[in-house]
């Protein structure tokens, strides 16, 4: 067993800590109060790599592992989850969907201006009626010879209105139920697809989540991805490898807000002694470290196994499940050792408290995890 990073692993983590706390910090707040979406921000990440961070470098990505990724993830989550949700959904689900799973002609178009950031893309599963329940999927493209006709809506689609490239799950025969699900590549600006309302959200209000329509939309054969029927287990698949990079998002969130709360510890004063000193506030950060060093180890194993080839839905779910409610639990305590500055939005810790919340819904809520691993447990 090896706990040591490597050099490139230390590099990558570190320019991520400084893109972070130099580039992201001072406009956190304001992008937060103004549900303003991190655009510079994000064509900088591009610039630095961090968009397609595990793509092959022939498709222009950094051609990094997905322990880098996650170093990557937990920096940038310290500060601003709003910009990290923007380049997970794009490393995740997007470019590694289809450098895994489309052919060369698609990785080509579709996948190599995402690799470097010149684009952003979406994933789309999730419906008004379909969220946890992936398979009841309404959104409905139907063969039409040489293209398929699209129809529906989808729902709380992070990178909604700023992709350029949607990846889309719909029904093409339903009395096939799961297996006669495909995905799709659909590019903004086709006849039919509109984007609908924003949503206004507690947490992660920079990122940008929207409601997307499809009336009638013809998407050429060319871009659906894999066999015919693929698409659930393509949806499944690439939720699995997400589910690592949220649970590392959560890991972030969990680790910034530990931080703040040390820092503000060693300068406040009660009773006559830094509040640190107190053993209310030691136990509680102790409690803290245990906790983020725990969901950090669970990260970095599922990100090693993805690495090393071996089968990471498990450990995925488990990371994402666990580091979730760390995120949550551990971000209330550090709002509690801050006092009333944590309930003021200028101590950051209230919004880490907010974007918290999200981490136990998205990519799978906390119960579907539950799904997951009593699943494989229990071989069933
Ligand atoms: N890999 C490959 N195949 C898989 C798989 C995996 N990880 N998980 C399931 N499958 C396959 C199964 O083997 C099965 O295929 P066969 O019939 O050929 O054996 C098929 O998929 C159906 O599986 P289940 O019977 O297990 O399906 P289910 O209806 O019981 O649902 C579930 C399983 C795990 C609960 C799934 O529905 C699920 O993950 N739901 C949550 C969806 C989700 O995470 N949504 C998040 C939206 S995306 C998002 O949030 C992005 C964003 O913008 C931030």
């Amino acid at each position: 067993m090896n706990f040591e990073l490597s050099e490139e692993q230390l590099a990558v983590r570190d320019a991520a800590r400084d893109f972070a706390q130099n580039v992201l910090k001072e406009g956190v707040i304001a992008r937060d109060n103004e549900q303003r979406f991190p655009k510079e921000e994000i064509k900088q990440l591009g610039e630095l790599g961090f968009m397609g961070m595990m793509v092959d470098p022939k498709y222009g990505g950094g051609g990094m592992d997905t322990i880098s990724y996650v170093l990557a993830m937990e920096e940038i989550s310290k500060v601003d989850a709003s910009v990290s949700v923007c380049m997970s959904v794009n490393n995740s689900l997007v470019c590694w969907g289809l450098e895994t799973f489309g052919n060369e002609e698609q990785k080509q178009k579709y996948l190599v201006p995402l690799a470097s950031g010149e684009k952003i893309g979406a994933f789309c599963l999730s419906e008004p009626e379909a969220g946890s329940d992936a398979t009841s999927q309404r959104t409905t493209a139907i063969d039409k010879g040489d293209h398929y006709l699209l129809n529906g809506t989808k729902n709380w689609i992070t990178n909604g209105s700023t992709a350029s490239t949607y990846i889309v799950i719909a029904q093409t025969d339903a009395e096939k139920g799961h297996k006669g699900i495909n995905a799709f590549i659909i590019e903004r600006g086709m006849e039919g697809f509109e984007v609908g309302a924003k949503e206004d959200k507690l947490g992660i209000r920079g990122s940008d989540t929207h409601t997307l329509l499809f009336t009638d939309v013809k998407v050429p054969k060319e871009n659906r991805i894999g066999e015919d029927g693929f698409g659930f287990k393509f949806a499944m698949k690439t939720l699995s490898g997400g589910r690592i990079g949220i649970a590392a998002q959560a890991l972030g969130i969990a680790a910034g807000g530990m931080d703040l709360a040390v820092a503000y510890s060693k300068e406040r004063k009660a009773f006559g002694k830094e509040i640190h000193k107190h053993q209310a506030i030691a136990f509680k950060i102790a409690d803290m470290a245990t906790a983020v060093e725990t969901a950090r180890l669970m990260v970095h194993k599922a990100a090693w196994e993805k690495d090393n080839g071996l089968n990471y839905d498990q450990s995925g779910a488990m990371a994402k499940l666990y580091a979730s409610s760390v995120a949550m639990e551990q971000t209330v305590e550090a709002v509690q050792i801050h006092g009333g500055y944590g309930f003021v939005k200028e101590y950051h810790v209230e919004r880490l408290m907010r974007d918290a919340k999200i981490t136990q819904i998205y990519e799978g809520t906390s119960e579907i995890q539950k799904i997951v691993i009593s699943r494989g447990v229990l071989g069933a």
